[in-house]
């Protein structure tokens, strides 16, 4: 071959490698590019073999020239690969991107159940007043939730608390009426003074309407020592509905009949929503009802082995779900455990 063809070629060689490049857009399509020219069985490979072929006279500046065509063509390769693989990189960057400003994923998390919280508060109220919370067993014999109390099998009394009765051999077995059986409990394991409430489950055989559930909560609480009176009673009631309810609540007692307790009563406070004027809350009349309380019967006392002319108490139950009632102004108990997300979380923020 001639030197004149030798370069023609080379310069076509360039030329067409120079063209193809800016039409690569990828880096498998660079990748073609390398080995169709300048790898090893590329065209500019097969230039260098084309060498020999030469006068030996023009072969030496024939090969530099040939250097000068690869060195340009490589560094064209490299610069293209090097904006191609930047590219890249930023797509990837760009569809792989995290907005670090956009607000947080909010995991979802659940609160605690409303009447959970009025026991969390209610103990501790009590605890200031210097009572212990304490729990007791929903599964009672008949023996604390009613003989113990005074109610006797043969009594009317027992008709009051429609039971949900376990069908055993032996003995009567109970789901709890009430918390009022954690009385006697108390009372046998530990001598006065005694002062506790009793946060709990309660079961009634009961048809469910707004006020009614067969299942739901009551509190119960027990004092007993020396020199424990009425006005005792009367004070820590009082304490109560103003820490539930606010300082300028007022109380009312009302006599009232209960198997454990001599005297008994029934007490309400002064509606906190119309202030004691009546209102859809309060059914018009001024007060809402919150519980029964009264004197520990002597009976109870001398039935668990205290000594009746020694020692007296107070005791008093309430309901869990009533208070939530009229302090949220809610009208139908069978919120609470109908399991609706929508009222439950309502209580949110309360939660803590
Ligand atoms: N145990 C009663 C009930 O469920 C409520 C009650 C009334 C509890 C008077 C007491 C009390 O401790 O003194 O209806």
């Amino acid at each position: 071959m001639q030197r004149a063809e030798f370069e023609s070629q080379l310069n076509e060689l360039k030329d067409a490698a120079e063209r193809s490049l800016t039409g690569v857009s990828g880096l498998e399509d660079l990748q073609s590019w390398e080995r169709e020219y300048i790898g090893s069985k590329g065209s500019l490979t097969l230039m260098f073999r084309a060498l020999g072929g030469l006068d030996s006279a023009d072969r030496p500046e024939a090969g530099r020239l040939l250097n000068q065509v690869k060195q340009s063509l490589t560094a064209t390769f490299e610069n293209r690969e090097t904006e191609l693989k930047a590219g890249a990189t930023a797509a990837r960057l760009v569809s792989e991107a995290v907005d670090v400003t956009l607000p947080g994923r909010q995991p979802q998390t659940g609160n605690a159940h409303p009447v959970s919280l009025m026991i969390d508060e209610l103990s501790e109220i009590f605890a200031l007043m210097g009572f212990q919370t304490v729990f007791g067993p929903e599964v009672e014999t008949g023996r604390y939730n009613f003989d113990l109390l005074n109610i006797p099998s043969d009594h009317p009394a027992r008709d009051v608390w429609d039971t949900i009765i376990m069908d055993t051999l032996s003995e009567e077995i109970v789901l709890r009426t009430h918390t009022s059986p954690m009385q006697a409990r108390v009372m046998e394991e530990s001598k006065p003074p005694v002062r506790v409430i009793v946060p709990g489950r309660v079961y009634r055989y009961e048809a469910q309407d707004a006020s009614h559930e067969w299942m739901f909560h009551q509190l119960e609480g027990l004092a007993v020592d020396s020199n424990i009176r009425m006005s005792d009673l009367k004070g820590v009631l009082q304490e109560l509905a103003r820490q539930l309810f606010g300082p300028t609540r007022r109380i009312r007692f009302r006599c009232d009949f209960f198997p454990f307790v001599e005297p008994g009563v029934d007490f309400a406070v002064d509606c906190a929503i119309c202030n004691g004027k009546g209102c859809r809350v309060c059914k018009q009349s001024g007060w809402l009802e919150m519980g029964g309380a009264g004197m520990v019967h002597p009976r109870v006392l001398a039935g668990v082995g205290i000594d009746p002319e020694v020692y007296t108490g107070f005791a008093f139950g309430l309901g869990i779900e009533r208070l939530l009632m009229m302090r949220y102004g809610i009208s139908d108990i069978r919120a609470f455990a109908g399991n609706d997300l929508r009222f439950l979380s309502e209580f949110a923020a309360l939660t803590v």
